[in-house]
């Protein structure tokens, strides 16, 4: 059976570039299923929807045709014939998903679409999250959280946007994602059988390394 890779962390906790590290180092595809609530939090933005709206968001979601690329090196997202591997990065954007996604009726669509598209992946694949080692793959022979310091989370945060953004609104913004995600119950703590690894003095490179060493032969 193909590989399954589960990484879960927090914002800055740098498990975006660990998974792609990581599916490039093992030829396997790469899932970012923060892109996907980024989208559905975009599409809702886009269609003027009020995100506290949970039926109509929820609705709106079910009903989207949501594409993600695969490929670690190439990870273009689309919704409804929009591409949005850009626009999703946008501060706006990040200031709203987790509206989007407390909302359970659209938390229950998107894990089904990444149940379906592990599944389907023939050569196996790192799935990217905060739920993937509890909810999404909880069966997945390599489960790993990914823990940093709050002000290493925010350093790297800062380093990603540029050095240009103010850091205390950086800080600011990785506080309160942290807050605000505190509300979805599967974020919290390591569930049995996950590996904890504090990257907070690792290299990207030390941390892929650990990864890779936790595949079975
Ligand atoms: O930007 P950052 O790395 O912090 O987050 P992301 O991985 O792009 O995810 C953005 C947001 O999507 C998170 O803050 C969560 O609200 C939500 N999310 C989720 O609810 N479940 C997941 N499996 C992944 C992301």
């Amino acid at each position: 059976t193909p590989l399954v890779v589960a990484i879960d962390g927090p914002s800055g906790s740098g498990k975006s570039s660990t998974a792609r590290g990581v599916a490039e180092r093992l030829g396997l595809a790469n899932l970012d299923t923060g892109a996907m609530y980024r989208a559905a939090a975009w599409l809702a933005m886009h269609e003027g929807l009020d995100l506290a709206d949970t039926e109509g968001v929820a609705r709106l979601v079910e009903a989207a045709d949501l594409r993600l690329e695969l490929d670690p090196a190439h990870q273009d997202v689309t919704i409804n014939g929009h591409d949005v591997t850009t626009a999703i990065r946008e501060p706006a954007v990040s200031a709203a998903v987790s509206a989007v996604a407390t909302n359970l009726d659209v938390r229950a669509n998107l894990i089904a679409r990444q149940r379906q598209i592990i599944a389907e992946a023939p050569d196996g694949i790192v799935a990217e999250g905060r739920d993937i080692t509890t909810v999404v793959a909880p069966e997945a022979p390599v489960r790993v959280l990914l823990v940093a310091d709050p002000a290493a989370r925010v350093a790297r945060r800062h380093a990603e946007l540029g050095e240009h953004v103010d850091a205390e609104a950086v800080h600011d913004q990785v506080v309160r994602r942290d807050r605000d995600d505190s509300t979805v119950a599967a974020f919290h703590d390591a569930a049995p059988g996950v590996t904890v690894l504090d990257s907070t003095d690792l290299t990207l490179e030390q941390v892929v390394d650990a990864i890779c060493a936790l595949v079975p032969p």
